[in-house]
């Protein structure tokens, strides 16, 4: 196993240890969330966790979830005690950009109702400010695209629609993904709270992959071991 993945793995079993029987959790979705899931497959299987429900934040993490003998259902309005999930930008308050997996609306639908939401990543994904690395993924519609871009442009975005090999990539909502960075106003400094508003406010933005707030710690396992940081 490479050895980041090692990291990964190592990460997710952390958070794993908080869940408990009887527990509601949401699933999240990526390649370290991923190691999450397989965890609590082997703890059911292996009868130290019973009666867990889960929903999952993508097809992807759902069908593994099912093919791990997890109970999976369908997104209600009942609160989860737990979610874990990957981030692909964090900051020292869990501040998170996520969404490079291309999941980030049913990540955000299920995280705001978890209790709480832990994060599970490598070293690589910190960050001191949002924006740092990674792009910002908007997921827009696909009817009036381009006028959807033109809006986001004026608002300070450059990027690009995502692409799957020569296609446009699709989300599980059937939607294309805008992976933004931000020049002028919008651009480094900015008042994030406010970018999350004006983004919203445009005409055609689905969600976007700005998660503030929502976190309460990440599971950063680095080199000399796993580092817990605490909002
Ligand atoms: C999925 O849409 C994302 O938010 C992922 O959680 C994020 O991209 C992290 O994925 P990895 O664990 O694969 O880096």
């Amino acid at each position: 196993m490479a050895y980041l993945e090692a990291l990964k793995k190592e990460a997710a079993i952390r958070a794993v240890q908080l869940a408990q029987s009887g527990m509601h959790l949401g699933l999240g979705t990526g390649s370290t969330a991923k190691y999450a899931i397989e965890e609590l497959g082997r703890k059911v299987a292996a009868g130290e966790l019973r009666d867990l429900t889960c929903v999952a934040t993508s097809e992807a993490s759902d069908a593994l979830a099912r093919s791990l003998g997890l109970t999976v259902g369908p997104l209600t309005p009942q609160p989860f005690d737990l979610a874990i999930d990957g981030a692909d930008e964090i900051t020292p308050d869990v501040d998170l950009i996520k969404g490079l997996g291309g999941a980030l609306v049913r990540e955000k639908l299920v995280e705001v109702q978890a209790r709480r939401l832990v994060i599970v990543a490598d070293y690589t994904k910190l960050v001191t400010r949002l924006g740092e690395k990674a792009p910002l993924p908007i997921e827009v519609l696909r009817f009036g695209v381009q006028s959807t871009l033109e809006r986001l442009r004026r608002l300070g975005a450059v990027g690009e629609l995502r692409q799957a090999g020569s296609e446009l990539y699709v989300t599980d909502n059937g939607n294309f993904i805008f992976d933004a960075r931000f020049v002028g106003p919008q651009g480094q400094g900015a008042d994030l709270a406010a970018l999350e508003r004006d983004l919203k406010g445009t005409l055609g933005v689905v969600e976007t992959g700005l998660f503030l707030g929502l976190a309460e710690r990440a599971f950063v396992a680095a080199p000399d071991g796993v580092q817990e940081v605490v909002r």
